[in-house]
């Protein structure tokens, strides 16, 4: 195409941020700081990967039990074999087929790497993130360590709570005692798919967006639940674990159990507001109830998990007594979003 047409180049690919933050971003890590970065899934709360210290800053920071593992991060140059004991094929494969991207491998963990990442365990997750930032971040902090340095980062939200897609969030979680790298709202707005392969099969400990059938169609072999399952067939959610949580009660349900809920409450404490969460395509009259905060849910599982974490923290400012949220379709492409919708609300369940 004539050049007059094509982007103006350092324009439109410019990093929202400095070059001069990043180095000073990877001093700081190097010299075992904190610094919350930007990814497109969530923002992370890094720390050297190889540093016991800044690990452990990192468990007090969100409060969270040190047995805990830590994803750790590596530039898209970074050797996997670095950290492992040994790459299995299958693993070799999967990153050809979506790093930089959305996906961790759990793998054995090479001796030489502390413990301390792994919460003690024998394994370590591995992660190649595709935002700009994080790999400018992650090149630079390489570049101080003989291009081997990994940062681990968790999701940069206290423990339990929802994690951060945007600056603002990661400064509303810890006020302005963590450095924070700003590079706009994370794209796919859910934690990473997370595939262990450290045990001899391929096992789904976390969905994201790379579905259990993109894993499939490149290993010739769907990844396993938990319970040994299929991840690839449709299932209810039952073991889901507390996790995730606004602090206003929350509770899913398919909209056929909602409506019924709506109208008692409008009967009885027409004074107290409920938010609602549902397909506009489903919500019909409630979504101009009195009394009733309607918010329209995306009709596409991507733009839903996008928006789903900055929703929940909006609701949680929206002075509403309870959000009740429309249960999706059981069906393969809402499988993330179901799960961390069905983590939300089992944080209110034991109260009732
Ligand atoms: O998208 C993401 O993965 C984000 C961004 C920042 O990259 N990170 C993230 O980290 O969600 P975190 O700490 O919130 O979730 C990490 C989870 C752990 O709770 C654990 O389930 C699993 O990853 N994990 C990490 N290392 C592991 C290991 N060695 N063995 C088993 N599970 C591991
Ligand atoms: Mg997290």
């Amino acid at each position: 195409m004539p050049d007059q047409q094509k982007p103006a180049e350092g324009a439109a690919n410019a990093l929202p941020v400095t070059a001069a933050q990043i180095e000073q971003a990877a001093a700081l890590l190097d010299a075992g700081g904190l610094v919350a970065f930007p990814t497109e899934t969530v923002y992370g709360l890094g720390g050297d990967a190889e540093n016991p210290d800044a690990v452990a800053r990192i468990y007090a920071a969100k409060g969270r039990p040190a047995n805990h593992p830590v994803i750790v991060h590596l530039a898209p140059q970074g050797d996997p074999n670095y950290w492992v004991e040994y790459l299995p094929a299958e693993a070799q494969r999967l990153i050809d087929a979506f790093w930089p991207g959305p996906l961790t491998l759990i793998l054995k963990r090479a001796a030489r790497i502390n413990p301390a990442v792994s919460g003690g365990q024998d394994s370590v997750g591995l992660r190649c993130p595709s935002h700009p930032v994080a790999q400018a971040l992650l090149e630079a902090f390489s570049a101080l360590r003989d291009g081997h340095g990994g940062v681990a980062a968790p999701s940069a939200n206290r423990f339990g709570h929802v994690s951060p897609t945007t600056a603002q969030h990661v400064r509303d979680e810890f006020g302005g005692t963590i450095h924070v790298l700003d590079g706009g709202a994370s794209d796919v707005g859910i934690e990473s798919t997370i595939v262990d392969l450290s045990r001899g099969f391929p096992a789904l400990l976390r969905p994201g967006r790379v579905t259990p059938q993109d894993i499939a169609d490149v290993l010739g072999e769907a990844p396993r639940l938990p319970d040994g399952s299929d991840a690839t067939a449709p299932r209810a959610s039952g073991t889901l674990k507390a996790h995730y949580a606004p602090r206003t009660p929350l509770a899913l349900l398919p909209f056929e159990a909602i409506e019924p809920l709506l109208a008692a409450r409008h009967a009885d404490r027409a004074d107290e507001r409920v938010a609602l969460v549902a397909r506009a395509s489903r919500a019909g009259r409630w979504a101009d109830a009195e009394g009733v905060h309607f918010v329209a849910a995306p009709e596409d599982p991507h733009v839903y998990a996008r928006e789903l974490y900055g929703l929940l923290r909006a609701l949680d400012r929206a002075n509403v007594a309870r959000i009740l949220i429309e249960k999706l379709p059981d069906t393969i492409e809402w499988i993330a979003v179901n799960d961390r919708l069905g983590r939300a609300a089992a944080a209110f369940e034991a109260q009732g």
